[in-house]
């Protein structure tokens, strides 16, 4: 080697050093082939992190670092991987030289000569403290949303029983109406509920209501609509001023912009007078099977809960019904479904689905509705909760099915 080559290789040498020091991780060479692999160098970036003047530690085999809490699997790895001329990277404990515990990243790394003979090992220790420090606490963050989110869930579920309770579980005993109701919540708890009520001997309530969103909020919401119609429902009231009476008691209670759509019932099976009220809720359905006719019913009306009685008023109506005919009301999630038929207005095509299906059971019809809606949306179940409720006008001395098909998702 020429004195110009040596003064290269030193210069080469210094520069490399030079970056080695710039690094902030610590960088360290040991000589493998000597007793006990010591160090041979250390870089200022190994000095701040472990608080050892290189003086200190060259000629010294790196385990210095460890101590009583270091994990012995780390440390196995890396002389079964050193053993085996391999690259390596543990996480480890190690300790500062003022004892100070540290946690240590290190990947070591064989270097071989021009023979391929492993002659020396570069490691590379970051600190991974505070890194370790942030992970264990989001790992401890996640622990706790999902034991609040199994709360949550549970809490949910209950809910969702203690809604199942608002709606009969039962229909009054009559041979004049065929009565039927088809409800599957969403798997969400929902706003969805329904209600049959004999007002006295002769007279029954039906109602069916969609309170605003899901979850915990809609169900108390339902539960406070349901009950205040349960309380103020009466043989005295005609269906508009039921209405306008719950409408009196929600009014200012609900919470934010929530509120209430209802179409509310009243039929007399000796007077045969179907009396209605639309409070912001998609009509209800009136088919004459003696006519082969299907029409909507809707009166005057706004939504229930938001604005006081001085401000709103609900309408009230009512037709002559006669024996075969149906009655049919329901909530939004078939209709919003329905718009995907090509073509058509949503609300013709399920009364003339109606129509077309008038030698079904009413029970079996809204079974069959239900389906169409799940083979229209494509889909395995609706987005929103299903309620349909329904009669019809009998007087044929055959009894009525007692048992109401509420499909429970539980
Ligand atoms: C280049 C190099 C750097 C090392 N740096 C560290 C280190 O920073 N901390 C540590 O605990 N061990 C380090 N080790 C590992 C130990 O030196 C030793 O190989 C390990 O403790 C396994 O051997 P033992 O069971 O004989 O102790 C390093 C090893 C090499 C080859």
């Amino acid at each position: 080697m020429t004195e110009k080559q040596t003064e290269n290789l030193l210069v080469k040498a210094g520069l490399l050093e030079q970056a080695a020091n710039s690094s902030t991780e610590g960088i360290t060479i040991s000589d493998i082939n000597r007793p006990d692999q010591p160090l041979i160098f250390v870089n200022q970036g190994f000095e701040r992190l472990t608080g050892y003047d290189r003086s200190e530690v060259i000629g010294r085999n790196c385990r210095f670092l460890q101590g009583p809490k270091t994990a012995r699997s780390p440390v196995t790895r890396l002389r079964e991987a050193i053993a085996n001329g391999e690259e390596c990277t543990v996480e480890l404990l190690n300790y500062r030289k003022n004892g100070q515990p540290f946690w240590n990243r290190l990947s070591v790394t064989p270097i071989s000569d021009h023979n391929g003979k492993i002659t020396h090992y570069v490691g590379i220790q970051s600190d991974i403290t505070l890194l370790k420090r942030t992970k264990e606490r989001l790992e401890q963050a996640n622990l706790t949303l999902r034991h609040f989110q199994d709360r949550i869930l549970t809490e949910l579920d209950q809910a969702k029983i203690a809604q199942q309770f608002l709606l009969p579980d039962s229909w009054p005993e009559t041979n004049e109406i065929e009565f039927a109701a088809k409800m599957v919540p969403t798997d969400e708890i929902g706003g969805d509920f329904f209600d049959v009520i004999a007002l006295d001997d002769h007279r029954y309530g039906f109602l069916v209501a969609d309170v605003t969103g899901h979850g915990i909020p809609a169900a108390l919401l339902t539960f406070m609509a349901s009950v205040t119609f349960k309380n103020v429902a009466s043989s005295d009231l005609g269906a508009g001023e039921t209405i306008t009476e719950v409408n009196r008691r929600l009014f200012g209670k609900m919470p934010n912009d929530a509120f209430v759509t209802m179409f509310y019932a009243i039929y007399n099976v000796v007077s045969k007078e179907f009396n209605f009220t639309q409070a912001g809720h998609p009509d209800c359905y009136f088919f004459r099977p003696s006519v082969d006719k299907i029409m909507t019913l809707s009166t005057e009306g706004t939504i229930v809960g938001p604005f006081s009685n001085e401000d709103v008023s609900f309408g009230d109506a009512s037709i002559h019904l006669e024996e075969g005919d149906r009655i049919i009301l329901y909530t939004d999630a078939i209709t919003d479904v329905l718009w995907q038929v090509p073509d058509s207005s949503q609300i013709t095509e399920l009364g003339a689905f109606i129509r077309n299906h008038s030698d079904l059971s009413m029970q079996t019809l809204f079974e069959a509705i239900y389906s169409w809606g799940i083979e229209v949306a494509r889909s395995s179940k609706y987005s929103d909760d299903f309620t349909m409720l329904g009669f019809e006008v009998t007087n044929k001395k055959k009894k009525s099915s007692t048992d109401l098909t509420k499909e429970k998702k539980m």
